[in-house]
This record gives C-alpha cells, sequence and structure tokens, in this order.
C-alpha cells in the first residue's frame, strides 16, 4: 500500500488525508499540534461556493472574476477555474458530512463577504473553521480504524530530504520521546502560515511561525509572492496577539467610521459607495491606515454593529457578541469597538502548480503554507475553500509522483535548531518595521541589511525572503502598497519567485500561466 506523509492536520491536512483514504491509499498525517489547536479553527467568517441559494443568480464565473478580481490579476487564472468550480460540490459534500451551516426556514442560507457582490459564503455563526475541522476530523478517525490514516501530533517537521531536486522523505522530531525519525516518500505540505513570523500582530496561531517553508527554502523548494501579506482590517489587541472581530460583522451590516470634528465619519461608504465596508480587505485597511495616522480623526477607527438586530446577534454572531464582551468588556450591539489592521494571512508561500505540485519531485503543498489561489489579496471566505480543495487536488497529484527511495543507513540525523530569542526578537522587530501596509524602497532596504546581521537561520533567511520580494516588486499591487511605486505597472504582472542558493537570497520574477482553453480571460 503506497504510504504518504502528510505535514499539517489543519483543513488543508485534513482533507488531503480523507482524499488519500477515498482512494484506499494510507497516508501518515504529522503534526505539531492535535487538528483541534490548527489555526484552520480560529476562521470565523466562512467558506465560499457560488450555490445561487439566496435567488441572486450566483454563478461560478461570478466567483471567478471577483477572486481574479480581488488578487489584483496575480493569481493562477486555471487554479482559480478548478476553485471555484469545485467549490458548489466542496461545500454540499461538507455539509452531508453534518457541518452544521447556518440554516432559515430549514434551508441553508449565504452571507455578503468582502470584495463580492453576491452572497457566497457558506457559514456556522462566526465559528465556521471549528465547525469544519471537528467534521473532517471524525470523518478521518473513521479512516483511522480501518488502518489507512495514521496521525502523529507533536512532531515536528525537521528536514527535507532532498537529492538532485527530488524528495527522498523527511525527519520529523517526536517532541515528546524527544527523537528523529526518518519518514521516507512522498509528502504534501500544509503547514499553515507564517504570521507567527510577526509575533503577536497576527491573528493567527503565533507559533505558525513559517519554519516549514522555511526548510523547505533551504532544500531548494521556491517560494513565491512573499511581499502580499494580508492585514484584516478589524481586529483589536488581546494578550500576545490579535483577535480577529469577522469580516461577518459588515456583511451583517456592521459599519466603520472615525470621528471628525466630533462627528462620526462612514469613510468607506463615502469613498466606495457600491462596496462600501465590503471592499476588499487590501482597500479597507489602506483606508483605514490612512485615517488612523490623520490627528483630525482621532487617529482612531471604530466598527459600529449597533445597528445590526437582535435576530442578527442572536441567530448569526451571538459567538462574536460573547467574544468582544468577553475579551473587550464591550457589548457591541450597544457600544462602538475600537479597530485597527492586523496581520491575517501570507497570500504568497510555498509555490505550486495548478495541480499543488512544487519543483521539487514528489513534494506537494496545499492550504496557507502554498502560494495557489489568492495573486496579490485573499477575499474572506476563500482560504477555507482553498485549504479543502488544495488538500484534495494535492492528494490526487501525490499519487501520481515518482516514490524516490534513499538508502536510510546512509542518512544522518539532522541539526534541530534551537530558537535564540535575541534573534526572534532581531528578527521580528526587522520584520515588523518595513513590512507595513505602506512600506517603501529605503525602509526596505534597512529591515533586509538589519537581517543580514543575523544568523543564517532557517527563519531568518526566509524573513529575508520576504522583504527581499517586497523590494523587488517596484510597484503598488493588492497588499503590497509602496509610497515610493504608487501605480500598479502591468510589467509586475508576474510571479515573485524567491530562492536559496548557497544561503543567499535570490529573487526573480515568473510569467503566469496562459488561461487553458474553457478558462475565462482574467
Ligand atoms: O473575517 C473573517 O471572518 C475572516 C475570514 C477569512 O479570512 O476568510
Amino acid at each position: 500500500m503506497v504510504r504518504v506523509n502528510i505535514v499539517g492536520a489543519g483543513l488543508a491536512g485534513l482533507s488531503a488525508a480523507i482524499t488519500l483514504a477515498e482512494q484506499g491509499v494510507a497516508c501518515r498525517l504529522i503534526s505539531a499540534q492535535a487538528s483541534e489547536r490548527a489555526q484552520s479553527v480560529l476562521a470565523e467568517g466562512g467558506i465560499n461556493a457560488a450555490l445561487n441559494l439566496m435567488g441572486e443568480h450566483d454563478s461560478v464565473e461570478e466567483h471567478y472574476a471577483d477572486t481574479m478580481r480581488g488578487g489584483v490579476w496575480l493569481a493562477d487564472p486555471n487554479a482559480v477555474w478548478g476553485l471555484v468550480n469545485d467549490a458548489p460540490a466542496i461545500v454540499r459534500r461538507l455539509a452531508s458530512l453534518g457541518v452544521p451551516f447556518q440554516r432559515e426556514h430549514g434551508a441553508m442560507i449565504q452571507r455578503n463577504f468582502g470584495g463580492q457582490k453576491k452572497k457566497r459564503t457558506a457559514y456556522a455563526k462566526s465559528s465556521t473553521g471549528k465547525v469544519l475541522v471537528s467534521a473532517l476530523v471524525d470523518a478521518v478517525r473513521g479512516y483511522e480504524a480501518r488502518g489507512l490514516v495514521e496521525r502523529s501530533p507533536h512532531h515536528e517537521l525537521v528536514w527535507l530530504d532532498v537529492a538532485q531536486d527530488a524528495l527522498r522523505g523527511v525527519w520529523v522530531w517526536d517532541t515528546f520521546a524527544g527523537a528523529a525519525e526518518y519518514c521516507p516518500g512522498v509528502t504534501i505540505l500544509a503547514c499553515g502560515g507564517m504570521g507567527g513570523l510577526f509575533g503577536g500582530l497576527t491573528t493567527g496561531t503565533t507559533t505558525n511561525t513559517g519554519d516549514v517553508a522555511a526548510l523547505a527554502l533551504v532544500a531548494g523548494v521556491e517560494l513565491a509572492n512573499l511581499e502580499f501579506l494580508q492585514y484584516h482590517p478589524t481586529t483589536v489587541p488581546i494578550t500576545g496577539k490579535r483577535m480577529l472581530v469577522t469580516e461577518a460583522a459588515r456583511g451583517e451590516g456592521g459599519r466603520l467610521f472615525a470621528l471628525r470634528a466630533g462627528r462620526p465619519w462612514y469613510f468607506m461608504e463615502e469613498r466606495y459607495p457600491e462596496l462600501g465596508n465590503l471592499m476588499p480587505r487590501d482597500v479597507v485597511s489602506r483606508e483605514e491606515w490612512a485615517v488612523l495616522n490623520d490627528p483630525a480623526c482621532g487617529n482612531q477607527v471604530y466598527l459600529d454593529m449597533r445597528g445590526l438586530s437582535k435576530g442578527i446577534w442572536r441567530e448569526r454572531l451571538s459567538d462574536l457578541r460573547d467574544e468582544i464582551r468577553d475579551y473587550l468588556n464591550i457589548d457591541p450591539a450597544r457600544e462602538p469597538v475600537p479597530v485597527e489592521p492586523g496581520i491575517h494571512y501570507c497570500m504568497g508561500g510555498i509555490l505550486v502548480d495548478e495541480w499543488h505540485r512544487t519543483n521539487v519531485a514528489g513534494l506537494l503543498a496545499a492550504g496557507e503554507c502554498a502560494c495557489a489561489y489568492h495573486g496579490a489579496n485573499r477575499l474572506g471566505g476563500n482560504s477555507l475553500l482553498g485549504a479543502i480543495r488544495g488538500g484534495m487536488v494535492a492528494a490526487r497529484s501525490a499519487l501520481e509522483e515518482p516514490a524516490i527511495s534513499a538508502d536510510e543507513s546512509a542518512l544522518r540525523e539532522p541539526t534541530v535548531w534551537v530558537t535564540d530569542n535575541a534573534v526572534e526578537h532581531a528578527m521580528r522587530e526587522a520584520l515588523v518595521g518595513c513590512m507595513g501596509i505602506v512600506r517603501d524602497g529605503a525602509t526596505l532596504e534597512r529591515g533586509l541589511r538589519r537581517l543580514e546581521t543575523l544568523p543564517k537561520t532557517s527563519r531568518v533567511l526566509l524573513a529575508r525572503s520576504v522583504v527581499s520580494c517586497a523590494l523587488a516588486r517596484n510597484e503598488s499591487r493588492g497588499a503590497h502598497q509602496r509610497s515610493d511605486y504608487p501605480q500598479t505597472d502591468d510589467a509586475y504582472r508576474r510571479t515573485t519567485v524567491a530562492t536559496c542558493r548557497g544561503g543567499s537570497i535570490e529573487v526573480s520574477f515568473k510569467e503566469l500561466p496562459e488561461p487553458r482553453e474553457g478558462v475565462p480571460r482574467p
């Protein structure tokens, strides 16, 4: 029986495991933490699919157009076309697995989300990630009982064994037993994003520091579009990190405002009459950034949810209200909530083709660690979809990959990096200092020089790749805004590719794939 390694047990990893098991292929699900602690459980708002349940004539073509426009024409059109076409069946399948999607009068409903005119987001109050993870864990348990899935939580990937551009296996470290183990064979990386590189500025899990992507980089795997860091417009600081106030709050009628001359100014509604508070996140965060830097607006932005009906609070957002009351001691139904942008998602990551293959044979990637569907800016609701669909596609592709064997007796146990807090601190300061919502060449140069003074750990090399990508893209597009290059430049409608050679980071640009026959031209 073929056995595939899956590294990461959040939604992308679970979805890959289920897809393999359905084909009768065994896999090992290796993860630093249990699925229930994966970042996927933090996802709040929902999952997109053009199910057209709300009588708005929604279609996969519109979902495709919104995703491509939201990503400012930088996403792979073939991958996005596959994503939006598979979405309706994926959401129906999840419902059949018992996911309690929101219903009204017995029928499933969908809500508005940013960057999309149609109600396309299926959801479960504001805890969609949690219910999806528990449904998929349940399905995986069934396959585990039949010997098709072996779950290995508390195992960290510490080395990728790559020779001549082919993966032979991975080394993992059992954090309970304190021992290294070699896992030969084709491997799918599904290990989440790298928001934790920015410490407490992330809405995600602070332990998601991109270490697997960093190890992949050092092993010769290409990373892409690392400059595109999504700042979510509505976050609040809590101990050690940021808490997300889901975009669903605005999807259900929440409004952003600032106090100007003592009166509420609903700046998004004034500036963008069509989509208003539901413009794509890069646009909303930039507008907020300008208001937050404007003393005439008291350097503060508020989210006003006082107009939401009792029914909406009770049926659709009760958990969000509880969270805000618990953490901030504010009742959002009665008082505006002070918000600011926070790091939420990395559009870039391990470069994959539309089949989720990397440049290294035998190695695939899916979920937030992969650069697949989102171009320069991701639409809310497309990440859960991308994770689940990415896991499925990567699993199918894994079956086509050649298994390359290593002479295991000749293998040497890898050195396991020990985190040096002083280096971590300096790295984070350098990154945070230059990768803000609006950047410029001089600040990025300074950040890079600072990083170059630090020891070349895999994490520092990843941080250097992020800043190098941002320096190389001399334009503003989506989540990458350069004050010294404020225009979008068609010459940069290309993917940024970072590679590591002999401890040095090189950045190049790669043409986007041409749309295949039948795929609309973006
Ligand atoms: O605001 C949110 O609920 C986030 C959703 C997403 O990132 O897809």
